[in-house]
């Protein structure tokens, strides 16, 4: 199969009319859609990404009123945060109808819905007559990516269509929200930031990262890991060799390490410019064949706590000693 990228919205419909995959770009991260309506095509979003049947999808529509058929009650909590976020970088979960296949959930009742801020992929959604659910389109384990040519590193060969919307302007996943027994949990940390939920709905719970395989398979540790080994804390270059070290930092260079190996994500301490380019820049570091990628500490604030998250879960893997990545 070759793989094509392009902007042709009519192509990518058509692809998906038929029950085929396309890659979509969104403002977190690229997705890897199918028609979320169809068992079939949605089984090939799982081989495609070697992802597990018991991490769900997220399902995608071009606004609320669409994916409020999709499920049984929109909750007043729900209604204002999809009225205040979406679309971007939010994703809601709530109790499911039957008219969405067990495959996307992973057999729960609920399903996790979300409308994507990407001029593209919005009108490719407003033809569309059914909704699409997607997840980052990377194989499973590894980094999500932000390009089309993230993409087609990985995917080539696999899907034919590649849809092109630049850069991602977020850069990482969406935050996911459900509330459990009465109270709203964030079950991932993501593009919209705690403090800006809490300023609508007041205070929340973040048990993302805290349920590890239990309600939200996807936030297992053994998430957006790099092949090469990467450790997150403060930075002691007495330990490692600077040649085969590579450095991931927020606003800081270092003078011992070759400047090639080194990527400084906000020299002026912008968190939002850090998110967009975090995923490009650990995939670039990753194909220098380093022995080892130091990341900093972001700081717990804004959209830094997500930061962490990711580069807890990529160091975590290598700590396991499980190798997901491809
Ligand atoms: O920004 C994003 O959310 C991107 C773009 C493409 O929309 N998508 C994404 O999908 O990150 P994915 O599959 O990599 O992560 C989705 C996660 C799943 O791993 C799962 O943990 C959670 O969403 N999820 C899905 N359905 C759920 C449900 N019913 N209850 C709890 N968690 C759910
Ligand atoms: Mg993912």
């Amino acid at each position: 199969m070759t793989t094509e990228i392009g902007k042709d919205i009519a192509k990518a419909r058509a692809l998906l009319e038929r029950g085929l995959l396309v890659a979509i770009p969104t403002e977190t991260v690229y997705g890897l859609a199918a028609n979320a309506l169809d068992p079939d095509a949605v089984l090939q979003i799982f081989e495609v990404k070697q992802r597990p049947q018991f991490d769900p999808l997220i399902v995608h529509g071009a606004d609320r009123d669409r994916l409020a058929e999709y499920i049984r009650n929109f909750p007043d909590w729900a209604v204002t945060l999809a009225d205040k976020f979406w679309p971007g970088p939010l994703t809601i979960v709530l109790p499911k109808r039957d008219i969405i296949p067990d495959i996307v959930t992973s057999g729960l009742d609920t399903v996790a819905v979300r409308v994507p801020l990407n001029p593209l992929t919005h009108e490719l959604l407003t033809q569309l007559e059914f909704p699409l659910a997607a997840p980052s389109a990377n194989p499973f384990g590894y980094v999500s990516p932000t390009t089309p040519h993230h993409v087609m590193d990985q995917l080539c060969g696999k899907i034919s269509y590649i849809l092109d919307g630049g850069e991602c302007a977020v850069g990482i996943e969406s935050t996911i929200v459900a509330e459990q027994n009465g109270i709203l949990h964030i079950l991932r940390l993501g593009g919209t930031s705690v403090e800006e939920i809490e300023s609508v709905i007041g205070q929340v719970m973040v048990s993302s990262g805290t349920n590890e395989g239990k309600h939200i398979p996807g936030s297992m540790k053994n998430h957006y890991a790099t092949r090469t080994p990467l450790m997150l804390g403060a930075i002691d270059l007495q330990e490692h060799d600077p040649s085969t070290t590579g450095i991931l930092s927020f606003q800081k260079r270092y003078p011992e390490i070759p400047l090639e190996h080194q990527i400084v994500l906000s020299t002026s301490g912008d968190l939002r410019k850090a998110s967009k380019y975090l995923f490009a820049a650990m995939r670039h570091l990753d194909t220098l064949g380093l022995k080892v990628i130091l990341a900093e500490e972001f700081p717990e604030t804004g959209l830094g706590r997500a930061i962490n998250d990711r580069l807890r879960r990529a160091a975590a893997i290598k700590e396991a000693g499980t190798d997901l990545a491809p």
